[in-house]
């Protein structure tokens, strides 16, 4: 994508991602013990990762998933775990070489191509399903609904996805956040309402045909999170 915005953070995220952040992601996505603000994180970010892996078919023998900002790859294994071809991408060289060696030898019929690339790169081709989890949130929100409407045009089934939900009461969270400078240097979130994502959706040409179908939001004290599905009928 062209916007100077979407590369500037872009390549902040390829930094944040691949050096700043590595080893607390690698030890997040871990079995290994964290803090109890952590712990509620880690939880919070499986409930999400189920509740978008149960908008895909429980079968995907057959088809295939890209999943778009794969990170250390364990949405991408329960994919493949359920027979699909996924193409799992990441800005993040460093996660991915982490996703390929957690990977389990024994997909059965699934199998899982890692790549270090951007997530829009046109040549990936076609999918079934394209799933994004947490991968969206940095990205404000013209971005944000530009790469969705990229993203689903090229699933010819349909796109889960995860969005940071913009309440009022979040907001103001968010924009005292905003006065202060972060510490460990992470980009921000850009959360946006759930209306304003759809009604920008809905006014983009690429979405034709594509409605929104199934969303939850996760609520937790430290991990907010709200998946979505858009479906091709
Ligand atoms: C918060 S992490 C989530 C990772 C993974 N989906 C998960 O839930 O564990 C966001 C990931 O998105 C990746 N990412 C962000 N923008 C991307 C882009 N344009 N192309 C590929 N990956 C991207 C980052 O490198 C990072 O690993």
């Amino acid at each position: 994508m062209e916007t100077s915005s979407y590369q500037l953070r872009r390549s902040e995220l390829e930094q944040y991602f691949d050096r700043t952040a590595v080893d607390d992601w690698a030890k997040l996505t871990s079995d290994k013990p964290v803090s109890r603000v952590r712990a509620t994180v880690r939880a919070g970010r499986d409930r999400i990762r189920a509740t978008l892996l149960s908008y895909l078919p429980a079968d995907l023998r057959g088809l295939r998933v890209l999943d778009a900002g794969c990170g250390t790859g364990a949405l991408a294994v329960e994919a493949a775990r359920r027979g699909a071809s996924v193409v799992a991408i990441d800005l993040s060289p460093t996660l991915v070489n982490l996703a390929r060696e957690r990977t389990p030898k024994d997909l059965g019929a699934g199998s899982i191509d890692f790549r270090a690339s951007d997530m829009l790169d046109p040549s990936l081709g076609r999918f079934d399903w394209v799933v994004a989890m947490d991968s969206l949130i940095h990205y404000d929100a013209p971005d944000m609904a530009e790469m969705i409407a990229r993203l689903s045009s090229c699933a010819d089934r349909g796109m889960a996805f995860t969005f940071a939900p913009r309440t009022p009461l979040l907001n103001l969270i968010w924009l005292v956040g905003k006065a202060f400078p972060r510490s460990d240097r992470s980009p921000a979130l850009e959360p946006i309402s759930e209306r304003n994502l759809r009604e920008r959706l809905a006014a983009h040409p690429a979405m034709k045909g594509i409605t929104v179908g199934r969303s939850e939001r996760i609520n937790t004290p430290f991990y907010k999170s709200q998946a979505m599905e858009l479906v091709r009928p």
